[in-house]
């Protein structure tokens, strides 16, 4: 989604702005600009494209000052250009926005008929007029200018608002997309995500919806929309200026494949009572007798996130043998699903701020079914939505936008569950869970082995990368794993690939088969197994490309295929956080190979805050 940082203070700004949207690159964008109020007034420069080249054209027009705002836009009204490129400005204000402006038109047409000119075809330019217009009305000073304008606003915004007869000041206000505020000493900064503001500052405070701010270099106040004053306490965010940035690494995605053991470490850390043969999930209120009294757990997620849940399903009816469905978010929302007070909900989400995750949730609450999330992100939107807690997978900030660490990160916490949930229902007994526990427990371990294995994968992302398509197939707990490798490979390699049930192979998916089309198939030792050797054999007798992730040792299901990989045994729940980092390393190669932008692969975006 689109990139805001803001600065006010004694230092110009232009520079500082650049580095922190930078920062934000990973969010996915189009074209990007950046406004400024120095000795000639308010200027605004922006550009299409890369960020690139919006340096390169600051070369030409220099901007100084040392009150600012920039975006990273990623369209959503309006086509990819510079001229709809952020900020917007209108008689002396501008303005940097992400969300949209559902009433925008409307607006635009009595705006339009009062005889102001508009000259892009964003929602967002609305707000530059509506500012516009409350201060030439005499409104008191531009924080009363931005709650009058927004007062006329229907829909979701994070905007950050400077005026040129108000230097020294920044205006933002936040309804439904993220705005953090950094406190710093003698400035104060804005952004969207906090890698654009760590290098400068770690004290932050989160807006909440509804919520606006006033910045001065010396001095953030925070009022809601209403103009009541709101006091936060600044939180110290404790990751370091390096854990978002690539600490050596080509690209993001690598190096977040590689921090996995560590993530899933971090994420178990204080949550293991072995000896109680229990799980502490610190900000979960589970109850024994209201959980006893479910009828079933709904999961909403939308991609990868809800290829977690498809895994977690199995986990929580194995270990708790409580139903779990597991729905599209986007499908959920509009569905009037069949939820209640003894249905709890459960989102997953590595951002917390995806609309459709957002809006499932906002529908389960509103039938009475109580709602917890497992989320990567504190204070997000989603974790402030569920009235049941959040358990916060703490795999540091995931930068690419393939997701690598906060799937493994979301299996971790879906078994801890798993097993908090057995325990609560008494299908786990201290002994059972106790032997479930030291899997988990020894499981970051065997993901390092399969991370230090990384070079087996290149034969096979070779062969992938001069593929038309791919097909991966998986059961069980492994069928969760072929969609997410699927997904892996199409998102950043933009290879066509399929993930599918290895036992629907003969449904339709058969007749794909020859020697052109790599099979990547999941054979790790699991209930079914059996099956799915028979189904490395179909695919062989039919000239089909069989590359394969098998169980160590297994020299059988090794000899079915062409390319092997193997994996350290574990139990069959917890395979999905072994066999999923080959498929992704799998991805990662072939888009490296294939010269595509792995961190930021084309139209995709890090959180997709718009439906
Ligand atoms: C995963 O690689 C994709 N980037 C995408 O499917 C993502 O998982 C999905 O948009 C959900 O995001 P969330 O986990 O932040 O809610």
């Amino acid at each position: 989604m689109c990139g805001i940082v803001g600065y006010v203070g004694p230092r110009q700004c232009v520079e500082l702005i650049v580095g922190g949207l930078r920062k934000l690159e990973y969010r996915g964008y189009d074209s990007a600009g950046i406004a400024a109020i120095g000795p000639a007034g308010l200027k605004v420069v922006r550009a299409k494209g890369k960020l690139q080249n919006l340096v390169d054209r600051l070369v030409l027009e220099p901007l100084s000052g040392t009150t600012g705002i920039g975006h990273t836009r990623w369209a959503t009204h309006g086509r990819p250009s510079e001229e709809n490129a952020h900020p917007h400005a209108y008689q002396g204000v501008a303005v940097v926005h992400n969300g949209i402006i559902e009433n925008h038109l409307q607006l635009r047409a009595e705006l339009g008929a009062a005889g102001h000119v508009f000259s892009s075809e964003t929602d967002t330019e609305i707000i530059a007029h509506l500012v516009a217009a409350a201060l030439a009305a005499g409104a008191l000073d531009l924080l009363a200018a931005v709650r009058t304008a927004l007062a006329r606003v229907r829909g979701t915004y994070a905007i950050a608002v400077v005026a040129e007869d108000r230097p020294g000041e920044v205006v933002a206000a936040k309804n439904a997309s993220p705005l953090v505020i950094g406190h710093g000493q003698g400035e104060n900064f804005l952004a969207s995500d906090v890698p654009a503001i760590l290098e400068h500052t770690r004290r932050v405070v989160y807006l909440e919806e509804g919520e606006v701010a006033r910045l001065t270099a010396g001095r953030v106040e925070l009022f809601t929309l209403a103009g009541a004053p709101v006091e936060r306490a600044p939180r110290t965010i404790d990751w370091s200026a390096v854990a978002a940035e690539k600490d050596g690494h080509k690209h993001f995605m690598h190096k977040e494949i590689h921090e996995q053991p560590r993530a899933v470490t971090d994420t178990l850390r204080g949550r293991i009572s072995l000896e109680q043969g229990d799980v502490v999930l610190d900000g979960l209120t589970l109850d024994e007798g209201w959980v006893r009294g479910l009828d079933r757990l709904t999961i909403v997620a939308c991609g990868t996130s809800w290829h977690a849940g498809l895994a977690g399903r199995l986990m929580i009816e194995g270990l708790a043998r409580l139903p779990v469905e597991v729905e599209l978010a986007s499908e959920f929302r509009n569905r009037d699903p069949l939820v209640g007070p003894k249905v709890l909900t459960l989102a997953i989400s590595q951002s917390g701020e995806t609309a459709d995750t957002l809006a499932a949730v906002k529908v389960a609450r509103a039938r009475g079914s109580r709602a917890f999330a497992i989320c990567n992100v504190v204070g997000a939107a989603i974790p402030r939505e569920c009235d049941g807690g959040t358990l916060f997978t703490r795999a540091g900030p995931e930068i690419g936008v393939a997701s690598t660490k906060a799937f493994t990160t979301q299996l971790a916490a879906l078994f801890l569950l798993a097993v908090k949930l057995g325990r609560l229902r008494g299908t786990l007994t201290l002994a059972q869970a106790r032997q479930q526990l030291e899997a988990l427990r020894h499981l970051p371990k065997l993901m390092e082995q399969v991370v230090q294995a990384e070079a087996a994968v290149l034969p096979m992302a070779r062969r992938c990368a001069a593929a038309r398509d791919v097909l991966f197939l998986g059961r069980g707990a492994q069928y969760p794993v072929a969609l997410e490798g699927a997904l892996k490979l199409k998102e950043i390699s933009y290879i066509h690939a399929e993930g599918y049930a290895a036992g629907e192979m003969k449904h339709g998916p058969i007749a794909l088969i020859d020697e052109q089309l790599p099979v990547v198939v999941l054979a790790t030792r699991e209930p079914a197994y059996e099956k799915t050797l028979g189904n490395m054999e179909e695919v062989r007798a039919r000239g089909g490309q069989v590359f394969a992730v098998v169980s160590e040792g297994d020299v059988h299901a090794a000899s079915l295929a062409q390319l092997a990989i193997t994996v350290p045994e574990t139990t069959p729940l917890l395979a999905p956080l072994l066999t999923s980092i080959p498929l992704q390393f799998l991805a990662y190669h072939v888009a490296d190979l294939k010269g595509t932008d792995v961190d930021q692969p084309r139209n995709l975006a890090k959180s997709v805050t718009v439906e």
